[in-house]
């Protein structure tokens, strides 16, 4: 029997050591988390993603009291970026969370749902997404874009 190994490379940094660009994007992240809508979790999310027009635009995480009905901070934003600029790519993703403590010092990664999601976006604009992880101690940076999270992926490729 073969072995196949697939490789995950990511860049670990602290935040003031995040290109200037990056930060723009990350700190709308943050910023986002002001706006969730976590009352049962209490955990806040903010997403902002850069498109290829420049614009940065954010989102978090809605919450529901039926608990499924709720959506991550990531997909609400790239979503909505895709619903208000359908012909933009999404060229840049950020990811920053707070708890009742404060901003987390590790990064949060998306969840196995939003990855899938964010794989669809690549997929319909044709571009690695570029994923910077925020996390007050700590940061990611992932260059390949969603590969590097969902190795072995499904996608429409496989419908044809
Ligand atoms: N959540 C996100 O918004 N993004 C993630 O990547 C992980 C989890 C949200 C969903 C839920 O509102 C709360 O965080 C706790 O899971």
């Amino acid at each position: 029997m073969k072995e196949m190994t697939l490789q995950t490379k990511v860049k670990v940094c602290s935040y003031d050591e995040l290109p200037s660009e990056d930060k723009e994007v990350v700190d709308a992240a943050r910023a986002a988390t002001a706006n969730s809508y976590a009352i049962y979790s209490h955990f806040n999310v903010g997403a902002a993603v850069r498109l290829g027009n420049g614009d940065i635009v954010s989102g978090s995480n809605q919450e529901n009291a039926a608990y499924p009905s709720g959506l991550c901070a990531e997909r609400t934003t790239i979503f909505w970026a895709n619903s208000q600029y359908p012909q933009e790519p999404v060229e840049v993703l950020a990811i920053a969370a707070r708890n009742d403590s404060g901003e987390l010092p590790v990064p949060i990664p998306p969840c196995g749902a939003c990855r899938q999601v964010i794989l669809e976006t690549e997929k319909r604009y044709g571009n690695v997404i570029r994923i910077v992880l925020y996390g007050s101690k700590q940061c990611y940076v992932i260059e390949d874009g969603i590969k590097a999270l969902l190795p072995l992926s499904f996608d429409a490729g496989f419908l044809e």
